[in-house]
């Protein structure tokens, strides 16, 4: 078994999957949409919706870009959801996060329909999810799960412990892992002793967006370590912390003056059994997923 679990080639794979069950959904006459609403100019945002819209072109998912302007209302985009909902070339509607503060985000997720909630943020899809019903589950969790299944890797049994609550990732996939018949405990920013319960970990979930917190004594030798964490350092004193004598990383950093770290401290994955690498690992995961769920919702609405 390969220590280094390469999510690009993961991702891949799945792309592959999506655009071979599009094309078999042509010859019944449909093809999946995606509606991706973007609002105002983020940049980190803008960089994130180029590339879903650009993976739906590349499967052959019909998408569409629609950009409110930063001043929106929430009223004005409870009416755009509404039409995306009415819409039948519309399968899936991912509002990308975060939105200007003057809009209401939670009641802006709830408008989604649920079966075109491909982000699956949706209480109902939560619900569904926690109930163990047929749900469209968050991308980057399923990610997760998609990551340690096809690595081979053992769910069932294992004790897996995940870092972070959060309704997008931590408590998702924890829910996922638990209906996986893993043993799952979470642990968040209250947690007692957080060394001692990671050292306990057979699968240790990072997702805190705090750069390197977990540190190879937080870590069981052999552990299988998913680190979802994405954070940017652009410091040299946090450079050295993080990768002293790494001269690709040194190149990376020179040239763009910032590069990646995870929530784990690189020297942890020296121990670990198998690890997801920073960037590369859960990342691209993410929008394989997104694709995956909008296939899924094209075909779950349609009855097929
Ligand atoms: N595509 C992807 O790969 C992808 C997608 C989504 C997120 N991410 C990354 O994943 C990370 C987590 O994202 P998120 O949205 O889940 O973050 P979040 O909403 O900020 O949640 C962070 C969680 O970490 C916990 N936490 C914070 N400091 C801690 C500490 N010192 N010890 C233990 N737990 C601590 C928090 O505990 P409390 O609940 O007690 O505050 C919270 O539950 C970020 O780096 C984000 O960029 C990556």
């Amino acid at each position: 078994m390969q220590k280094l679990l390469d999510g690009t080639a993961i991702a891949a794979t799945i792309k592959q999957e999506v655009a071979e069950g599009v094309k078999a959904l042509a010859a019944q006459g449909v093809r999946p949409g995606l509606a991706a609403v973007l609002v105002g100019q983020v940049p980190a945002s803008e960089i994130y919706v180029r590339s879903k819209v650009q993976t739906c072109a590349e499967l052959g998912i019909y998408s569409d870009l629609i950009r409110p302007p930063e001043t929106v209302t929430t009223e004005e985009m409870l009416e755009l959801v509404q039409g995306l909902n009415d819409r039948d070339d519309v399968d899936g509607i991912l509002i990308q996060l975060p939105l200007p503060k003057q809009v209401d985000t939670k009641a802006l997720l709830d408008a989604v329909l649920p079966a075109k909630d491909v982000d699956g943020f949706h209480p109902v899809n939560a619900g569904r999810l926690q109930a163990g019903r047929p749900a469209l589950a968050p991308c980057t969790p399923a990610g997760v799960i998609e990551i340690l299944k096809r690595s081979g890797l053992p769910i069932a049994g294992q004790h897996a412990v995940v870092v972070g609550r959060s309704d997008i990732v931590g408590k998702p996939v924890a829910m996922l892992l638990l209906h996986e018949n893993a043993t799952v405990t979470i642990c968040h920013s209250k947690t007692r002793d957080l060394g001692a319960v990671t050292r306990e970990a057979d699968i240790l979930v990072a997702a805190i967006g705090r750069p390197g917190l977990i540190t190879a004594e937080m870590v069981k030798p052999g552990a299988t370590i998913i680190d979802v964490g994405i954070n940017r350092v652009t410091t040299r004193e946090e450079f050295d912390r993080f990768f002293a004598g790494d001269a690709k990383r040194e190149a990376t950093f020179a040239k763009r003056g910032s590069t990646l770290v995870g929530d784990v401290h690189p020297k942890a994955f020296e121990l670990a059994g198998a690890y997801t690498p920073v960037p590369g690992g859960v990342g691209p995961l993410t929008i394989a997923m997104l694709m995956a769920n909008t296939l899924r919702a094209a075909k779950m609405r349609r009855g097929l």
